[in-house]
């Protein structure tokens, strides 16, 4: 089927700008080869061999396995850079290479998706990024300083004042309402946003004074981005946070992400399986294996309404 589309744009009136270039890349093991259209990979390496993709997605730039486009991120701030990431865990004897060597860059003001099938290395990517935990090996850089070699108290500040982390579970204070779970991040922020604000924000101002346990799943996940958002971090990390929830509650939650990304132009990154997602980010990584497979720039976002899930 792909080869069939491929013919067809061979036979096309394009056909002398087809085959600009193939670039072989040889950064990594194995080496790698990409044939590429109008600036889009049309193959890419893998164990079984070269893969043609599929051609004439909305794509304006695509990074696979080595590969790198430079459309995206001209005249943006890089906030944050990493080069061949790599984590490994023991256990016992033995040990595993959770995440192989991933280089990224993260610009401020972006929104990305992390896509990726389970174990793939998602959260423990995320992880890294929010200084939760820290590189086997590899350099990461947080608006030029470096992030693998400060010692636990920079860790901790670096945590504290630049990242706002919504976790899955929700990790709310079940004995404090509302309010107080969202007042407990204020204390221990540099420059926080107003409580009142953010709950509004988020449509929760009406459930101010409730308790956890009389709020709906949807609601206790919008009191956790609540709590992320009021820090003011200018990095948002979060991991399925729409994981449990209904379609509509969904779209809720990620309305407030999108707005903290547009009204406060700070940076949101989403782990998420849901690959419709996607198409509100304006950056999609895809993680395969501990590997940074491919990154893909979307060009025109959709608004959470227009998602169909
Ligand atoms: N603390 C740890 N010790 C040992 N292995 C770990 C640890 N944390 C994660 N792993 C392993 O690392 C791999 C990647 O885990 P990770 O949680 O990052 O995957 P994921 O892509 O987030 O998956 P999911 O979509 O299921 O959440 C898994 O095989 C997991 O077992
Ligand atoms: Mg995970």
């Amino acid at each position: 089927m792909v080869i069939t589309e491929l013919c067809l744009e061979l036979l096309s009136s394009r056909i002398s700008l087809l085959f600009r270039a193939w670039e072989i890349k040889s950064r990594t093991v194995p080496s790698r080869a990409v044939l590429v259209f109008y600036q889009i990979p049309l193959t890419k390496w893998s164990e079984k061999g070269i893969i043609l993709l599929g051609i004439g997605k909305k794509i304006t730039s695509q990074r696979c396995k080595g590969y790198f486009e430079d459309e995206w991120g001209s005249g943006m701030d890089v906030l944050m850079e990493g080069t061949e990431i790599r984590k490994r865990y023991r256990t016992g004897e033995v040990e595993v290479e959770v995440l192989k060597g991933i280089d990224f860059q993260i610009f401020q003001g972006e929104f990305i998706v992390i896509l990726g099938q389970s174990g793939s290395g998602k959260t423990t990517f995320l992880n890294i990024i929010g200084g939760m935990t820290q590189a086997s090996t590899g350099e990461l850089y947080y608006k030029g300083q470096p992030l693998h070699s400060i010692d636990e108290q920079h860790l901790t500040l670096y945590r504290r004042n630049e990242v706002g982390f919504v976790f899955q579970n929700y990790n709310l204070m079940p004995n404090l309402t509302t309010y107080e779970n969202v007042k407990l991040a204020v204390e221990i922020a540099l420059n926080p946003l107003s409580v009142c604000d953010v709950l509004r924000e988020v449509g929760l101002e009406a459930w101010s004074d409730h308790f956890p346990s009389q709020l709906s799943g949807g609601q206790q996940q919008r009191v956790a981005i609540a709590r992320a958002i009021v820090k003011n971090p200018e990095l948002l990390l979060c991991d399925e946070p729409t994981g449990a929830l209904d379609i509509q509650t969904g779209i809720q939650v990620l309305k407030s992400l999108q707005k903290l990304n547009h009204n406060y132009h700070k940076t949101v990154m989403i782990i998420t399986h849901n690959a419709e997602i996607a198409k509100m980010a304006n950056r999609v990584f895809y993680l395969k294996d501990g590997l940074l497979d491919c990154v893909k720039v979307v060009k025109n976002p959709l608004d959470p309404e227009s998602i169909s899930w």
